[in-house]
């Protein structure tokens, strides 16, 4: 793995600090929901519960400064935490460097969807990373982290800035969404994976977008490879 792929802060993150401006200093890189499941560690359902200074092994520059949130799980898609389990997720404290800023209360009343990644021991989210009120994640996206991304980690989603798309393999689906829509929401984030073809073997591996409508749990469930 590269180095800027071995860091969720780095590669979900384009820092760009601009003099005199310390309020819009942060920049997301297009970020697909497959591409963030597959990128995460851990991907949960759960409930803000409390916010406390992290713990003081996380070693810091001296301009930053780390937040851990608690985090009261109700359900674990990927990597670890039982319904009930209290996990840490630690942020940078300053939205200007991209640290996540939880905007709801932490009363562990409403769910969220959050993918986090592990850098070294704590979990850490960042403001790029995937965090969602749960109640306003669609169905298809539900689908998504329930079972699809999963399966399309193998594939790659590839933002396309210009037409024609640059794909570089046949693992790769172009996600033209930003074509439209600078911040990317479009429906290949909100219905789409890109998923492998049941039909080509494995070496010579071939993906392509599919929707998660639902007729998708049944369609995968029949189909041979998957
Ligand atoms: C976590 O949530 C469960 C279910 O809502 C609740 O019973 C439990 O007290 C919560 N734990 C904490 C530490 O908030």
């Amino acid at each position: 793995m590269s180095p800027v792929a071995s860091s969720w802060l780095l590669a979900g993150a384009i820092l760009v600090l601009v003099l005199g401006d310390p309020t819009d200093a942060c920049t997301c890189a297009p970020l697909h929901p497959q591409t963030a499941f597959c990128h995460a560690d851990v991907v949960i359902r759960g409930k803000f519960v409390g916010v406390t200074p992290p713990s003081p092994t996380r070693s810091t520059e001296e301009f930053e400064s780390w937040i851990r949130y608690e985090i009261n799980v109700t359900k674990t898609y990927k990597g670890i935490g039982s319904p009930g389990d209290v996990l840490f997720i630690d942020s940078l404290e300053e939205e200007s460097l991209c640290g996540y800023r939880h905007p709801g209360p932490l009363d562990g009343k409403e769910e969220y969807l959050i993918m986090a990644e592990r850098q070294g021991e704590p979990l850490t989210i960042s403001l790029c990373s995937f965090v969602r009120l749960w109640g306003r994640v669609p169905p298809s996206q539900r689908r998504g982290v329930s079972q699809a991304y999963g399966e399309g980690c193998a594939c790659e989603v590839v933002p396309c800035h210009s037409m024609p798309c640059k794909l570089s393999g046949n693992a790769q689906c172009p996600w033209t969404d930003g074509l439209q829509d600078w911040n990317w929401q479009g429906p290949q984030a909100e219905r789409q994976a890109c998923l492998p073809r049941p039909s080509q073997p494995l070496e010579d591996s071939f993906c392509a977008w599919e929707t998660l409508d639902d007729s998708f749990s049944e369609a995968t469930a029949n189909s041979p490879g998957l």
